[in-house]
């Protein structure tokens, strides 16, 4: 078998060269190395008929001739490329009058998500479940279950807005909520002790608005039951995410408050992380920020939630995220929160 090696690379490079635009050269490709019906491919399978001497010689000649083929193909592509591009500049018009576009801009949280988030994230991490609940809730579970009867003072803290003309299921009386507090019910009964659970929510009061009253803000609740459950892991819990949140050094003070759904209530409060106790502006000169309320579960609530009090204990507590939010970036005006307001929301 005689291959004329030289004259079957001269009509390839004549062939590749000729090759106008990608789907010539593609033809021509497939015609020179096609694995099927390439002539490559068929000088290959002759191989076969040769002596191994003469077989390893051809074929090292062969696969020189195969490489330098693919090579001038790959070198046409490129220049065919180029060509292309070439082709688009000169058809393609720059106007150098044009003003720039515009930045892209992106969206970014709102500062309630973003510290949210962030407790959320810690809560998670103590093997809490994050819940939620109603906004449009029943008297039932906003008050009554909560250990506030109709006729109890308490209900005269928290000034809501009554729905009319609303019934769902056998509630009587519909109230935007005023606290995250019925989510505690709400989970008990869906879930059961032994639980473990924050609810992050809105909630909505009857305020004659100013600089530290809103309509509508945001609290987190947070509820623990189990059996043994007492004070001291409240505090526990409440002391290392304000820690988290303010620092190491941050102490936490409790005191006795009255909420109608704990007994004892307690109300509490950490050192402030402005002059870190000493007293200051945002502390009032006191040294100390108020954050919420918590206590140890009622038992008239644990009961409402269908939990044997006798052999189970909670605790629970609640504060205003929203107050939280104030503190942390230094926001003196409530309304703003809620104000859809760009050129505030622009420098979180
Ligand atoms: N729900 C109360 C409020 O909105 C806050 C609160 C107090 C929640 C004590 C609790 C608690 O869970 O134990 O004012």
């Amino acid at each position: 078998m005689v291959i004329e090696f030289e004259k079957i690379l001269g009509d390839a490079t004549r062939a590749i060269e000729e090759a106008k635009n990608f789907s010539d050269l593609e033809s021509v490709e497939n015609r020179l190395l096609g694995r099927k019906s390439g002539e490559f491919s068929a000088l290959m399978k002759n191989l076969g008929e040769l002596t191994p001497e003469e077989r390893r010689t051809t074929g090292a000649k062969l696969n020189e001739l195969k490489d330098k083929i693919t090579t001038l193909l790959g070198d046409r592509r490129r220049a065919l490329e180029n060509l292309a591009w070439d082709k688009i500049a000169e058809t393609e018009k720059i106007d150098l009058s044009q003003p720039p576009l515009p930045e892209r801009s992106f969206g970014h949280f709102h500062p309630s998500t973003t510290v949210q988030r962030e407790l959320e994230d810690l809560f998670t991490s103590m093997g809490f479940m994050v819940l939620d609940g109603p906004e449009l809730e029943s008297d039932y579970y906003n008050f009554t279950a909560l250990n506030i009867p109709e006729t109890h003072p308490a209900r005269d803290m928290q000034d809501t807005f009554y729905i009319k003309g609303h019934s769902i299921g056998d509630a009587d009386q519909w109230v935007m909520r005023t606290h995250t507090s019925p989510v505690q019910i709400r989970a008990m009964q869906k879930y059961g002790p032994p639980l473990r659970a924050v609810i992050p929510g809105k909630c909505f009061r009857n305020e004659a608005t100013d600089v530290r009253h809103e309509h509508t803000f945001y609290q987190m609740e947070g509820i623990v039951i189990d059996r043994g459950i007492n004070l001291s892991h409240l505090k526990g819990v409440l002391e290392t995410v304000a820690r988290k949140l303010y620092g190491e050094k941050t102490e936490l003070r409790m005191r006795p408050k009255f909420y109608p759904f704990v007994e004892p209530g307690i109300n509490y409060e950490v050192t402030c992380f402005l002059c870190e106790g000493k007293g200051c502006r945002l502390c009032k000169q006191t040294g100390w920020l108020e954050i919420g309320g918590a206590g140890m579960i009622h038992r008239n609530v644990l009961k409402e939630g269908g939990i044997d009090h006798k052999e189970y204990s909670g605790f629970a507590f609640g504060f205003g995220l929203t107050r939280l939010v104030m503190l942390r970036y230094g926001i003196d005006d409530i309304r703003l929160l809620e104000s859809g307001n760009l050129k505030f929301l622009a420098q979180f």
